[in-house]
């Protein structure tokens, strides 16, 4: 998979590019990702990529000349990713992100986040380039830099091969609309509190029957929404 990200504050994705897992799965070559500076590709003498909107309001607008500059080259640069590219707008305004949509994206071969800024972005943008707006939830931040990283993590771990435990994508929370089961690891009695015996009781059958009835239990208590989504509930 490859993913290249437009934004006004590239050094915001070094620490989080450079570490854990995303970092190992670049290094693994599961996914590339390159960071573009919304300002290489404008053609202002002063670097500018915003400017008033018209019809007057408060705050600034992303221009469209640098952004639509911006995927011009990489697309040009990526022959595959012409035919292939899905160009996703990070925006308040977009889809709530969830799991669904991380595995609908997670399957892409190219990737184009632009991280929307300001009170926004020129609307030519997302008529003519933008494929998908994702939010990563009914609030508001400074810039979609933040949400870009979090989409990236979320499908970076999808990717085939970059968790090392085939499991762990199928145990966890949200899968089959559940939330994950409650974990526990040595001692097995710290400060008086004990492990539930079951899962001392080495019989697999029975853990995985323990472990299906808590994540319902779970699920009812804190997301009951969830359940109303699962087949036969
Ligand atoms: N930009 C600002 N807030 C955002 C959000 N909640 N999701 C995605 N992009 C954003």
């Amino acid at each position: 998979m490859r993913i290249d990200i437009i934004t006004i504050f590239p050094k915001m994705f070094e620490p989080v590019l450079n570490e854990s897992i995303i970092k190992r799965a670049q290094v693994k070559g599961k996914v590339k990702i390159f960071i573009h500076d919304l300002r290489d590709y404008t053609l202002d003498k002063h670097k500018k990529v915003d400017d008033r909107p018209f019809g007057g309001g408060s705050g600034m607008v992303l221009c469209s000349e640098p952004i639509f500059r911006a995927v011009d080259k990489i697309r040009a640069k990526n022959q595959e990713s012409r035919v292939k590219s899905k160009v996703v707008l990070l925006c308040p305004q977009g889809r709530k992100l969830d799991q669904k949509i991380a595995k609908k994206l997670a399957k892409q071969k190219n990737l184009v986040l632009i991280c929307g800024h300001y009170e926004g972005i020129d609307e030519r943008v997302r008529e003519v380039l933008v494929d998908e707006e994702v939010s990563i939830g009914d609030y508001v931040l400074t810039g979609g830099e933040l949400p870009a990283m979090v989409l990236v993590d979320c499908l970076v771990r999808l990717i085939p091969g970059v968790l090392g435990d085939k499991n762990s994508l199928n145990f966890e929370s949200f899968e089959g609309n559940l939330l994950e089961y409650p974990q526990y690891t040595r001692p097995a009695i710290y400060r008086g509190q004990r492990v539930p015996d079951i899962l001392l009781s080495g019989n697999h059958q029975k853990i995985e029957e323990w472990r299906k009835i808590e994540a319902i239990k779970r699920t009812r208590l804190k997301r009951p929404d969830l359940l109303k989504k699962r087949k036969g509930n």
